[in-house]
């Protein structure tokens, strides 16, 4: 078994094209301009291929985004050669225990890393640093996957497949409730297949992600020194029972 976004990461600009990240990330700039004090400076956590990063950096602020996946990272690096590599930079890191030397205005983990944070240790460490990387009046946003919508609707099995110029993708996803906590452990199988009945590739990873409630994200939001400021639908609106996505905005105290 691969690595998450490992073998896969070479896809998954293409799995995710018609992702409107030009149009999500105007949202969380209309709400950081809303909440914080003039941010000049954002750090991503958990930036993948940069799609969001760059974009960040092309609204007027510098960029560092961080990323456990070498291969992820190693993308959006080489996206600088087409897009600039003006006012941003990239690590890999983990959210766990990554810490920077600068002290940022903003930060974001958003596409639900957080969900990934499976256990409560994990999560408060990841807030924990990007506490401490954050100054204090800073913003962070994280968007996540929203309990009572989980639970009613359930993950369902997926199956995607994309035409490339020689070759074929096909991910097939099968979610399976984890027993005794709130995720989802979801499998994906990924063949890789050569036009013209040529060589096959297969392999396949594990996701974990984790939906939460608004209990428990008030609570770690406030225990690891920040104040929550707004927790609504993501790209707006009453965070609703059958909304799947919600984002929550605090404030470093
Ligand atoms: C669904 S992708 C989202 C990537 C990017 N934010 C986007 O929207 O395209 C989740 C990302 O979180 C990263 N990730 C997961 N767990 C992490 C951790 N503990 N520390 C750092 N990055 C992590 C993965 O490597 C992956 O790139």
């Amino acid at each position: 078994m691969s690595k998450n976004f490992g073998d896969s990461a070479r896809f998954y600009d293409l799995i995710y094209k018609d992702k409107d990240y030009a149009a999500e990330t105007r949202f969380v700039c209309d709400r950081m301009n809303r909440f914080a004090t003039d941010p000049k400076t954002l750090l991503e956590v958990g930036c993948g291929t940069g799609n969001y990063a760059y974009r960040f950096r092309d609204a007027g602020l510098k960029v560092h985004g961080i990323d456990a996946s070498s291969e992820m990272i190693s993308i959006a690096v080489d996206k600088k050669s087409s897009l600039g590599g003006e006012n941003i930079t990239f690590e890999v890191s983990n959210a766990e225990e990554f810490s920077t030397s600068n002290s940022w205005d903003s930060a974001v983990s958003l596409f639900f890393m957080l969900g990934y944070q499976v256990s409560d240790e994990d999560l408060h460490k990841t807030f924990n640093s990007i506490r401490t990387a954050i100054r204090p009046g800073g913003l962070f946003a994280f968007d996540f996957w929203n309990g009572p919508s989980v639970l009613e609707k359930g993950c369902s099995p997926k199956k995607i497949e994309i035409e490339m110029q020689n070759h074929f993708l096909v991910r097939e996803s099968i979610p399976e409730k984890c027993s005794g906590q709130n995720c989802f452990r979801i499998q994906q199988f990924f063949q890789v297949e050569e036009k013209d009945g040529g060589k096959k590739q297969y392999f396949e990873e594990v996701h974990k992600v984790r939906y939460f409630f608004r209990d428990e994200l008030q609570e770690v939001i406030q225990s690891n020194g920040f104040e929550l400021l707004e927790m609504e639908a993501f790209m707006g609106g009453d965070l609703e029972a059958t909304d799947w996505a919600g984002i929550a905005f605090a404030r470093a105290r």
